[in-house]
């Protein structure tokens, strides 16, 4: 769906660039919504922190997994 008409910028745009970890400001400083008329501003807003909302959800649930090819190497400490 497309949010702001002047620029042509959709919702999945927005929620790519919220769901980075992008704030309303960056967002419209990078895709340049709501910078003409400014009547798509507060669903732009809206899409932002819902992404927003559920990416920080999501972060804070998953357990932090180790990188792909990551190995965890044994240190051994020497008794001083
Ligand atoms: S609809 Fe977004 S600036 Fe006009």
């Amino acid at each position: 769906m497309i949010v702001c008409v002047c620029k042509r910028i959709s919702d999945r745009d927005i929620a790519r660039h919220a769901s980075a970890g992008m704030d309303f400001d960056d967002i419209q400083f990078e895709l340049g919504v709501a910078t003409q008329c400014g009547r798509c501003e507060g669903c732009a807003r809206d899409v932002v922190a819902m992404h927003r909302e559920a990416a920080t959800h999501h972060a804070h649930s998953q357990p932090a997994l180790p990188l792909p090819g990551y190995r965890a190497i044994p240190i051994m400490l020497a008794a001083a």
